[in-house]
């Protein structure tokens, strides 16, 4: 069987393909970290084998659902049930105490991808009697993986696999208390959907829609430059409430950004910040 070889893309290549995607889709990704987009793109062309680059934008041009595709890989999407469960054991013991005395919890998960993280959310919020006073918004850029979050919806394996992170997050049941099994796949029970409202938003060209209490988005800024980080890091000390809590992702920092200054550290490990008054 002959090999074809695949086509490797440079620098203005990647470019072509950022104001190509600009132009037919109005997704804007001129501001995501070039190394990570060079290597998704790559992977994309990889995948596909493809050889010619011009009939790749040719094609591009010519069907849409292409581009969503490329849109899509280029949105990486993985995710887990209680990913980082020590992040999930700290908001029990650090931040539980503080959303106890509220009288409305207003939660943003921006970049919820598939779901996962926003249910381990909402488990939590259960498990300490407080998911009937919590309003949670999950958003994320990509349709497709919102559907999925929708439906709470995903492969058995996945959540075996990951069972010991719910027990290491310091939960107080087990994991299976929270699906019913249909047809080989696992489906969330309803009453952890009932405060979550799914939706598109983009972190790049959307304002912020609401005040929250805590905003969390992990594992997201790291596909963004420093200018965008820095603006998506203002859009959400403007959408904080005072004494809001913002937590990102572990390989992501608020440091030399223009909030650094206006957050206090509430854990430094899980980059956990309180708005200072
Ligand atoms: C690696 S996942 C992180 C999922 C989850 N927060 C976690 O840590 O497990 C990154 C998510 O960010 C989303 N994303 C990327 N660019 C975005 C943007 N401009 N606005 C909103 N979401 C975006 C992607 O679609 C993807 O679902």
């Amino acid at each position: 069987m002959t090999q074809i070889a695949t086509f490797q893309i440079g620098a203005s290549e990647v470019d072509e393909l950022i104001m190509l995607i600009n132009d037919y889709s109005g997704y804007d990704f001129s501001d995501y970290s070039m190394p990570s987009l060079h290597r998704r793109f790559q992977r994309y062309i990889d995948l596909n084998k493809i050889s010619d680059f011009k009939q790749l934008l040719q094609d591009l041009m010519n069907d849409s659902s292409m581009i969503n595709n490329l849109i899509e890989e280029i949105t990486v999407n993985v995710t887990e049930i209680f990913r980082d469960p020590t992040f999930f054991a700290t908001i029990r013991s650090e931040l539980v105490p503080t959303l106890n005395k509220l009288p409305l919890i207003k939660i943003w998960h921006a970049g919820c991808a598939t779901g996962e993280e926003v249910y381990s959310m909402a488990i939590l919020l259960k498990e300490h009697n407080l998911l009937n006073k919590s309003i949670i918004y999950a958003t994320d850029i990509n349709q497709s993986v919102l559907d999925t979050a929708r439906l709470g919806k995903y492969s058995i394996e996945s959540f075996q696999e990951n069972e010991i992170n719910y027990r290491d997050s310091e939960g107080t049941n087990k994991l299976s208390d929270y699906y019913s099994v249909s047809n080989g796949e696992i489906l969330i029970n309803e009453d952890l959907k009932s405060n979550i409202i799914f939706s598109t938003h983009n972190l790049v060209s959307d304002s912020a829609f609401n005040h929250f209490d805590l905003i969390i988005c992990r594992n997201v800024l790291i596909y963004f430059n420093k200018v965008l980080q820095d603006n998506v890091l203002q859009m959400f000390y403007n959408s904080l409430n005072e004494n809001g809590i913002l937590a990102i992702g572990s390989k992501e920092t608020i440091m030399f950004s223009p909030i650094e200054n206006r957050m206090q550290t509430l854990n430094a490990k899980w980059k956990i910040w309180k708005k200072k008054v």
